[in-house]
């Protein structure tokens, strides 16, 4: 090879790798993916995975005291169901939404965002829960839950600044609508009492509305200053909450989890996070799949382009 092949080949090289980014992983096992990215964005799948190794048993519920609460370790106790259940269902197709809306992003602004994955399927790791329910104490599982949480830690840390973290699910309920969270809960979006304090996006609805609540309640769901639903609901699809669907009323919602209230602004940071639970109707058609991933990623540069 001559040096200008060389050079040219090296060039190509340094070219792909800033198109494709670095895949870095837990271990050889591969349980935890992280697409390294260069976008203030951050998306996390945690419930997507589909690997079930035998080398980790399937979780179980905990079992239960009135004084000590739940324990959740296998093969110690008798699992109760009913106070320490756990859930074992995986949120389909959302490891190909979260992949898509990243090759949407980086289409869009030139820059592919931090992408992680939990492969492990849920009866395995529920990557969104406090780690004794999330491993039932299985070391193996455990491994794999310090990784997702270290890989969110060093997507944030090469951010170093304000950023949006949208944590992908899928929901089953029957309003064939996406639901967001901020860690606001039905009630509450329901009754219109809610400010930035107690939301996942504490960082962002300080720095955009102060303490103007009629600000920050556009925010989670209105126009002027514009919210994620609104930019939703103009791609053609239902959203809570929204101009057009401003709370849950007496449907089935979920606020967010243990993801976005950990690593999103609400305790601390700048950071902000929002739950995307996806419905059904978007999720298992192979047409709309791909529809609704490049419509979130619309979204997200809108919504990002106006507040970060
Ligand atoms: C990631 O997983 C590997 C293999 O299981 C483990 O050795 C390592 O300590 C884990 N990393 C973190 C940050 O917990
Ligand atoms: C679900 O809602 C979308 C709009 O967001 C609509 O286009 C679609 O037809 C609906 N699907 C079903 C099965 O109701
Ligand atoms: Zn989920």
């Amino acid at each position: 090879m001559s040096v200008q092949q060389a050079l040219a080949t090296a060039v190509l090289a340094a070219t792909l790798l800033l198109v494709t980014g670095v895949t870095r992983y837990d271990s050889s096992k591969r349980y935890i993916k992280y697409e390294v990215g260069a976008l203030s964005v951050i998306i996390t799948a945690p419930h997507g995975g589909n690997l079930r190794p035998s080398s980790i048993p399937i979780r179980q519920a905990g079992s239960y005291s009135p004084v000590t609460g739940c324990n959740y370790r296998h093969n110690s106790g008798t699992p109760d169901n009913y106070h320490c259940g756990v859930r074992l269902f995986k949120d389909s197709y959302t490891s190909y939404i979260a992949s898509h809306i990243a090759d949407e992003l980086l289409t869009l602004t030139g820059h592919r965002p931090h992408v992680i994955y939990n492969r492990l399927h849920r009866s395995r790791l529920d990557a969104n829960r406090e780690v004794n329910e999330a491993t039932l104490n299985v070391q193996e599982a455990i491994h794999a839950y310090n990784n997702f949480t270290a890989f969110i830690n060093a997507a944030k840390a090469s951010i170093g600044g304000r950023a949006l973290l949208l944590d992908i699910h899928g929901q089953t309920h029957a309003a064939n609508w996406t639901e967001l969270g901020y860690s606001i809960s039905k009630t509450r979006l329901n009754t219109g009492s809610f400010s930035a304090q107690h939301s996942t996006i504490k960082a962002i609805g300080m720095h955009v509305c102060n303490t103007d609540n009629a600000c920050f309640q556009d925010l989670v769901r209105g126009s002027s200053p514009n919210s994620l639903g609104y930019y939703l609901s103009n791609e053609g699809y239902r959203v809570v909450p929204s101009p057009v669907f401003p709370s849950p009323g007496g449907n089935g919602y979920y606020s967010g989890g243990y993801d976005v209230r950990t690593h999103g602004s609400r305790y601390s940071g700048v950071v902000d996070a929002i739950q995307v639970e996806i419905p059904r109707e978007e999720r298992f058609s192979s047409v709309r799949r791909p529809k609704v991933a490049r419509a979130l990623a619309r979204a997200v540069k809108y919504f990002m382009d106006d507040h970060y």
